[in-house]
């Protein structure tokens, strides 16, 4: 048969994934959250080098949103204190297997010992270019939005960018992703079907992928049913499937992702 099945699809370049769950996981062992949070510490190291076992060059986690200070004192400090043990052990690990780290979100609002260690990390990795983990910290699009929009202001007024630019990437290179594509792929755990403000802007043309199962039984076997599923998908980006079946080639470029 000849036709759209022969065609091999690529792979996403770019996963993110709303890591969620860690709670019902506990609650469902009679465990406390933040040993919830722990095994999900474990999901997101292997989760991390199943990413690069299949060739995914940039991966983002959700790590703590912006909304996350809502929750009890005790679990906010719990879950600093596991981001700082994870940089400590995972650095290593990073350095060995050549993948740069990146953060976005408000990192100077995070605790200093916190920051302090993700500094750290970012800087013992940041000569690597070929595989790229970014951890969502403190993390809202709408704040990312903000603080963008703010920088791209500035911009104008020093009469460095036109006032009336229709470009897209001079205003996404403000964002906090300005390094990184945009996502090809994001998942959710958990069951639960909403974005929560995780990468409203890069995931404009992403594919989205939700299982039922919680962060810490997220396995690589888990992630290799989210890209077959992936694969499967037509990404179409405002054309027909009969165009992208005659020019196979072009079909899977994202019209609004800035060229590098
Ligand atoms: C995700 O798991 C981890 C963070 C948001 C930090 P949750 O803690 O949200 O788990 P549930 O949603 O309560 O099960
Ligand atoms: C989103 O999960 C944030 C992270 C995974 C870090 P939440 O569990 O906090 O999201 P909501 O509040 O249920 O939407
Ligand atoms: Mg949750």
């Amino acid at each position: 048969m000849i036709g759209e099945s022969t065609v091999q699809k690529p792979d996403p370049q770019h996963i993110g994934i709303i890591m969620d769950g860690n709670g019902r996981w506990a609650k469902q062992r009679g465990h406390s959250r933040p040993r919830g949070h722990k095994e999900g510490a474990k999901a997101t190291r292997t989760i991390i080098d199943a990413c690069q076992d299949l060739g995914i060059r940039y991966l983002t986690l959700y790590a703590f949103s912006a909304e996350n200070w809502n929750r009890p004192n005790l679990e906010v400090r719990a879950l600093m204190e596991l981001l700082e043990l994870f940089l400590a052990r995972e650095t290593k690990t990073l350095v060995k297997r050549r993948v740069r780290l990146h953060a976005i979100g408000r990192i100077d609002e995070l605790p200093t010992s916190a920051r302090k260690a993700l500094e750290k990390a970012i800087e013992a990795t940041k000569e690597f270019d070929d595989w790229h983990l970014t951890l969502a910290l403190n993390y809202s699009s709408r704040n990312e939005v903000l603080d963008a929009a703010k920088a791209f202001a500035q911009a104008v007024a020093r009469g460095e960018i036109s006032p009336d630019t229709t470009d897209w990437g001079d205003f996404s290179k403000h964002l906090d992703t300005a390094e990184l594509p945009d996502p090809d792929l994001i998942i959710r755990t958990s069951g639960e079907t909403r974005i929560s403000n995780f990468l409203l802007m890069q995931s404009a043309y992403a594919e989205f992928y939700f299982t039922e199962t919680l962060w810490p039984d997220f396995d690589k076997e888990q992630l290799e049913k989210a890209l077959s599923c992936y694969r499967n998908r037509e990404r179409r980006y405002g054309k027909t499937g009969e165009q992208l079946a005659t020019h196979s080639s072009t079909a899977q470029s994202n019209p609004l992702q800035p060229s590098a």
